[in-house]
């Protein structure tokens, strides 16, 4: 009897371990900073202690990394995106967020997508956004707005959403993201531009395509 108990006991430990070395959210601190070494561990926590730098160094290089002007808009898509997750700024490492900005040109859209492992908070700095995030099944409720300069908007983890400039001029928003790296799935990439191609049959199931839709999806270049 009490072997049993201990074997379940060592079971349930050795479970605890694995869900902890193997946890999709990020890294609690265990000190003020912990600035990560660039390595193949870095996305996952990656950590060395006796690395020390200074908060004033992390301002430095994030100056370097999202210089002030505007990023170029000129690909098909219209947007682009500037991260500064902890694979760019090391010293986020352990702290739980990261930031982005958006640079739209007129009707510049950044394309449906999500955040595997962060909640995201916009702020408009310029322009005018029409933002939007869908709920999970049953109800894919969309949950959308136009927003305008010092309007804010939360995408919830997770959760399939949107940015579209529908303005004249150019737009600037700012993200900050729950998670020091908070990942991107953008949709119509990972699901037409997959390497390599999922099957079309499944495709056109899925998406009540006819096949050759489909091919012709998946031979278009999608970014994102
Ligand atoms: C974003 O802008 C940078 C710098 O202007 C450029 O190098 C990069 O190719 C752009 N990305 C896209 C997707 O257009
Ligand atoms: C922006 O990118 C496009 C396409 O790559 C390029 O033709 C153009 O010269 C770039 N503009 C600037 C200001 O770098």
């Amino acid at each position: 009897m009490m072997k049993g108990i201990h074997s379940i006991l060592v079971a349930f430990t050795l479970l605890a371990l694995a869900c902890s070395l193997a946890s999709p959210f990020d890294p609690d601190p265990l000190q003020d900073f912990c600035v990560a070494i660039k390595d193949k561990d870095i996305k996952n926590g990656g950590r060395h202690p006796t690395f020390k730098t200074s908060i004033m160094l992390m301002f430095i290089i994030l100056m370097l990394i999202m210089p002030k002007h505007a990023r170029n808009t000129s690909n098909p898509l219209g947007s682009n995106v500037t991260v500064v997750d902890v694979d760019k700024l090391l010293g986020l490492n352990t702290l739980g967020i990261s930031l982005s900005r958006l640079n739209f040109a007129p009707y510049g859209l950044n394309p449906p997508h999500t955040h595997p492992r962060g909640t995201e908070i916009l702020v408009v700095v310029q322009g005018t956004l029409y933002v939007g995030f869908v709920s999970s099944n049953p109800d894919n409720r969309l949950f959308n707005k136009i927003l305008y300069p010092g309007d804010v908007f939360v995408f919830p983890i997770g959760l399939i959403h949107f940015q579209f400039n529908v303005g004249k001029t150019v737009a600037v928003a700012f993200s900050g993201l729950s998670s020091q790296n908070a990942g991107l799935i953008t949709l119509a990439k990972a699901v037409f531009g997959s390497n390599p191609p999922i099957n079309p049959d499944v495709l056109a199931k899925a998406f009540q395509l006819d096949k050759d839709v489909v091919k012709d999806l998946q031979s278009q270049l999608w970014s994102g």
